[in-house]
């Protein structure tokens, strides 16, 4: 089995439309063997490691999970490691780095996880940090193309903060030509910075910037949000519910997109704040269906990365 030289996922800028879709395929044929039973084990042998500095339930049970159908094994380091605290980033990199084949990072800031892989001899997967969620954003397109049947002509909007996840699906829908309508409120922009970076990275990006919920989901396909406040923004929480209260995605915004349109949302979500349970319990909402997909995708991106003959 050849491994790929170092190749990182910390943002979805790391890969090409092409490795998309190769990350898709393969998701499509494992998932279609594991509806069948079929477990197939492509990496033998394989050591996947994973290191939280925030609380997860998805991210962490789908790469274990995925890691166990194929073949291989993980190990989820807890705060014993020492990791930040007890050697420099380069040492504990390096070292980890030729002991397991890929490492999953969840951290508190982006540059953690940049850090990390400048000095990893083997391939760093981001799984959240204050940036980006690229690994949410491929199961949500995968998702979306499941649904719909393909991508071609199909619109997200998103409704609430300009962050992490919000970032990594302009990211996704630039690399699939997926329009995109991103609906903040004041002050809850992307950073300048980010909207044009991502214009040149992805040429294909459609991407309209609202203020107005109405607006963006008008037309949509697809109507996502994600809490108010993410992981370490609990302080704002009370200011950013005041901020927020306009852009509750509830019965009566869905009803303003296509009546085929379906909900989605990243979870863990805050019921009665970003969304309303009638909104997320309806037949319109596929947040369990995304979330499943999650340990569908992970196993096509730990193929993709660790197994160049899959
Ligand atoms: N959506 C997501 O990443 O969930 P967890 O925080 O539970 O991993
Ligand atoms: N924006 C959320 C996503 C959780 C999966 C957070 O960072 O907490």
């Amino acid at each position: 089995m050849t491994i790929l030289a170092t190749r990182h996922l910390l943002t979805l800028a790391d890969v090409s439309a092409a490795e998309v879709q190769r990350v898709f395929s393969i998701t499509e044929d494992l998932k279609t063997k594991f509806g069948q039973g079929l477990r197939e084990a492509l990496l033998p042998g394989r050591v996947l490691t994973l290191l939280f500095e925030k609380q997860s339930l998805r991210t962490r049970v789908s790469f274990e999970a995925g890691m166990a159908h194929l073949g291989g094994s993980s190990m989820l380091l807890g705060d014993d490691a020492g990791f930040g605290k007890r050697e420099s980033m380069a040492d504990f990199s390096r070292v980890l780095s030729e002991m397991v084949d890929v490492v999953v990072i969840r951290a508190k800031k982006h540059l953690t996880v940049t850090e990390f892989a400048k000095y990893s001899a083997c391939p760093v997967i981001n799984g959240l940090t204050d940036f980006a969620h690229p690994c949410q954003a491929l199961a949500d397109l995968y998702t979306m193309r499941e649904h719909f049947g393909n991508l071609e002509g199909l619109q997200l909007a998103w409704v609430g903060d300009g962050n992490n996840v919000a970032r990594s699906l302009v990211e996704a829908c630039g690399h699939l030509g997926v329009k995109i309508a991103v609906c903040t409120p004041k002050g809850y922009e992307f950073e300048p910075d980010f909207i044009s970076s991502a214009k040149k990275t992805f040429p294909k990006l459609d991407i309209e910037l609202t203020s107005d919920p109405r607006a963006a989901v008008r037309g949509a396909n697809a109507i996502y949000t994600d809490v108010w406040a993410s992981m370490g923004q609990e302080s704002e929480s009370e200011k950013r519910k005041r901020e927020f209260a306009d852009y509750q995605v509830n019965a009566k915004l869905m009803s303003l997109a296509p009546k085929d349109a379906i909900f989605l949302h990243c979870l863990p979500a805050k019921r009665g704040e970003e969304v309303t349970d009638e909104v997320i319990d309806s037949a319109q909402s596929a947040v369990v269906a995304q979330a499943a997909n999650r340990m569908h995708v992970q196993k096509g991106i730990l193929v993709w990365l660790l197994a160049a003959k899959a």
